[in-house]
């Protein structure tokens, strides 16, 4: 029995759908602790592309239970939209998809709210995936939110979306957008509540239950470190905890249950949305790695900002989540660079600043400090074996080690299962290898 967590070391997109794919066959259970369909996880397998946003990536494994949190904010409409996609793709979605009953539900006034705000905001913009995330959890945190729960007991859920509406109302009027109908609304979640009530659970019972029996879990996080409401670079962060202890408190799961972390490192950055991003490259190269690494939002479409790899917030990310091994994704991506820069430090005022600064003001103000590596000048792509690797990509993989303080175990060179290196020694403890390597050659 391993319990480990797979999160995203920078502002989200670093991959973690392919890695949570690649390593499901070594877990039972693969739960989602936060986040809501703002999350946009690309897997491939066989050449067919798969976005998940909502439903843990481990659902594309048979017999594999997908879990999602307390601590998810559930869009019963995207939830079944995306079910309804992969039964026609073949993947069974029935039993094997549990949801919470303490999950936050996001209903049709969130978004518009989100607009709204958004508007307000001007110049300041967050730069949201429009779905409604940050007025959900905003409804969870004044204590005036629905819950899947609430879909169960229809006289309750008709109380509390007339109670919300009350308060809503006004504000979508104040924004010229016409009140909404609650008795629409209720029938629409009337709907709904007949088709969620089979996977409605009590997951933190349910877990207790499975982790006695002695299964594994994968804990997926969705967003990044960067993205955190509380560790990234607020204001321009999601509403939720993707940093590890979101899995407790997004699960109802002790921390004595975790064995490890897998942060999953991208070998460049990219961010979608505003707000500050030192290593950033408006020009040619950035263009170049946009276009190579295909970095356009999975959920929104939009084009990621892309900039060289920046050490300093990754080796935050693994100081604050306890992370001591990495999956580092799309270097093949650098492989047309002669030169690659790397950013190691950052200088503010004058000074070398010696840890990761949230604070967006002073992010915006630093001078990114350099080392330039030379390209490996082949494709590392369908390299599967670590020792097969250019030296100068070797360097490069242990300058970023150095500077991050983790290891990589996974080096990802292509989208598809298998077009990975495992590194056996560096992933003991964390995945079965044997289970991981039998399910990338089927
Ligand atoms: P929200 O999560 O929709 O509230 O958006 C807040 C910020 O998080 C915006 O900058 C979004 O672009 C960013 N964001 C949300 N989900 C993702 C994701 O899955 N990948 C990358 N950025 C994301």
């Amino acid at each position: 029995m391993t319990n480990v967590v797979v999160l995203g070391t920078q502002w989200g997109d670093e991959g973690k759908g392919k890695i949570v794919d690649l390593i499901t066959p070594s877990f039972d259970v693969v739960a989602r602790y936060q986040g809501g369909h703002n999350a946009g996880h690309t897997v491939y397998v066989k050449g067919r592309k798969t976005v998940l946003h909502l439903i843990p990536s481990g659902v594309l494994h048979e017999g594999t239970l997908c879990v999602i949190g307390n601590g998810v904010v559930l869009s019963p409409k995207a939830f079944l939209a995306e079910a309804e996609s992969l039964k026609k793709l073949g993947v069974s979605v029935g039993r094997n998809i549990v949801l919470s009953k303490n999950a936050h539900l996001i209903l049709p006034y969130h978004p518009l709210l989100e607009g709204l705000s958004e508007d307000r905001r001007g110049s300041h913009k967050i730069g949201t995936t429009k779905q409604g995330i940050g007025p959900a959890y905003e409804d969870k945190i004044g204590r005036r939110g629905i819950r899947v729960a609430d879909l169960l007991d229809l006289d309750v859920l008709k109380d509390k979306i007339r109670e919300n509406l009350a308060e809503k109302n006004p504000l979508l009027e104040q924004g010229g957008i016409a009140p909404l109908d609650p008795d629409a609304i209720f029938e629409e979640f009337k709907g709904y509540a007949l088709l969620l009530a089979p996977h409605i659970a009590d997951v933190p019972l349910l877990l207790d239950d499975l982790i006695k029996e002695g299964k594994s879990i994968l804990f997926e996080g969705a967003q990044g470190v960067l993205l955190d409401i509380d560790h990234g670079t607020y204001p321009y962060v999601t509403a939720s905890n993707p940093t590890a202890g979101g899995v407790c408190t997004g699960l109802g799961v002790g921390p004595n249950k975790i064995q490890a972390v897998l942060g999953i490192t991208k070998a460049y950055t990219t961010r979608v949305g505003s707000g500050p991003f030192p290593t950033e490259l408006v020009e040619d190269q950035g263009k170049t790695i946009q276009e190579r690494g295909d970095e356009f939002g999975a959920t929104t479409g939009r084009s990621r900002r892309c900039g060289w790899f920046d050490a300093v917030p990754v080796a935050y990310a693994c100081r604050i989540n306890g992370i001591e091994t990495v999956a580092l994704t799309k270097p093949d991506i650098l492989d047309v660079f002669q030169e690659i820069r790397i950013c190691t430090s950052y200088k503010y005022k004058g000074t070398l600043l010696r840890s990761f600064p949230v604070e967006s003001e002073v992010l915006a103000k630093v001078e990114p400090q350099y080392r330039s590596v030379r390209g490996w000048g082949r494709p590392l792509a369908k390299v599967s074996d670590f020792a097969k690797l250019p030296s100068a990509f070797k360097d490069y993989l242990k300058i970023i080690e150095d500077l991050i303080g983790a290891r990589a175990g996974i080096v990802s060179t292509g989208v598809e299962r298998e077009d990975t290196i495992l590194l056996p020694e560096r992933l003991k403890g964390i995945v079965d290898l044997a289970k991981v390597r039998a399910a990338q050659s089927r």
